[in-house]
């Protein structure tokens, strides 16, 4: 058994108290008084002694620490004080220490996680002005226009203001997936989870692309003949984000004459697996770790020109792992993009 530090602290020095004392006195009744005292007193007395100082000195020792430890624990507040007690106060001055280090430690994590955050954002501030920014310029500008003078001209205003309406559309979608993924990111997105067929789905938002297909000479088809309605579990106007959201970016970055594949198969846990294949640019490897960034698009001046935010990826995140399912990125640069998702069988 480990003896406790402050009882050996008062052992020690009740022995070497002890021995001058009682030696001193010896000594001096000796020279002074030619007084020897017999062995059996000096014996008794060293006892008497020794235990006198030990326990004095034990408790002082205690009251001392005490008062210190306790103060300790009152400036970093790091326990109720309540918890304290007097008994357990000497053995814990190691765990003190301990503790001390844990939360010293600990703070400097806080830290650390708090500068992260702050930097995280200053830089999600700075995004979303500069995303508001350039609609807002372009709308600025024809309104300002039209004002100077261009209204007159009845070509001119019908062209401005469709111009500027346009802008504002884009404000509003962006003002919309902010208010999507702020409520995504506070839980606040109340999932209404239902069965739905998901083959009609894709084949509904297929028929709404069909323009924009066609414009790009591309084509955007299933793998393969489905027979039989499959069925899943999911909020199926979030999940239909999600395929508008793949599909929009297939379209985006993948090539004239492209084609776009929508799949749907099963997963070794017997899940349903949605996959959006095109032949498309690609995407490296290094950024395929932060394509669902939002914010995050690889080229900065491309992607602007198509009218993207970086918002679009991380939304689908953020469905998919509400839904409690994954989604995965396989690409090769050059050749195009696959995203697979998974998602609950009804
Ligand atoms: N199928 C794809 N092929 C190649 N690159 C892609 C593909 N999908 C996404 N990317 C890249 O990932 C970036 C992020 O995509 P994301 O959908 O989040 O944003 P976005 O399309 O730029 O804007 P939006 O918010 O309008 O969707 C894109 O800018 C693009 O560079
Ligand atoms: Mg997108």
């Amino acid at each position: 058994m480990k003896i406790k530090k402050t009882y050996a602290f008062a052992f020690i020095t009740s022995v070497l108290f002890t021995l001058l004392t009682v030696g001193g006195f010896s000594f001096l009744l000796y020279f002074k008084y030619t007084i020897v005292i017999d062995l059996e007193v000096t014996l008794y007395s060293t006892v008497i002694v020794f235990f006198m100082f030990f326990i004095v000195l034990q408790k002082r020792v205690e009251q001392f620490i005490y008062k210190r430890v306790l103060k300790i624990y009152e400036e970093v507040s790091l326990l109720d004080i309540n918890n304290l007690s007097r008994t357990n106060v000497t053995p814990d001055i190691e765990s003190l220490s301990k503790e001390m280090q844990k939360f010293a430690e600990d703070k400097q994590l806080e830290i650390e996680s708090l500068n992260e955050r702050e930097t995280y954002r200053r830089e999600f501030l700075g995004n979303i002005s500069h995303e508001l920014k350039t609609p807002l310029f372009t709308v600025q500008g024809y309104i300002l226009t039209l004002i100077e003078g261009a209204a007159e001209d009845k070509d001119i205003r019908d062209r401005y203001l469709e111009r500027a309406n346009i802008g504002v559309e884009r404000l509003t979608s962006i003002v919309k997936d902010l208010d999507m993924i702020s409520k995504l990111e506070t839980n606040d997105l109340n999932l209404n989870i239902q069965p739905f067929n998901c083959l009609e789905m894709i084949q509904n938002i297929f028929d709404l692309f069909d323009m924009k297909i066609k414009k790009k000479n591309m084509t955007l088809r299933f793998d393969k003949l489905y027979e039989f309605p499959i069925f899943v579990m999911g909020d199926a106007a979030k999940i239909k984000q999600v395929l508008i959201n793949l599909i929009v970016n297939s379209i985006k970055y993948g090539k004239i004459g492209g084609i776009i594949m929508v799949s749907i198969g099963s997963t070794r846990g017997n899940k349903i697996a949605i996959k959006v294949k095109d032949n498309g640019e690609g995407i490296k490897k290094e950024n395929i770790g932060r394509i669902f960034e939002r914010f995050y698009r690889v080229d900065k001046s491309r992607s602007r020109d198509q009218g993207g935010s970086g918002l679009g990826l991380s939304i689908v995140k953020h469905i998919i792992e509400a839904h409690k399912q994954t989604i995965t990125l396989e690409s090769e640069y050059g050749k195009g993009s696959e995203f697979t998702f998974t998602l609950k069988r009804a």
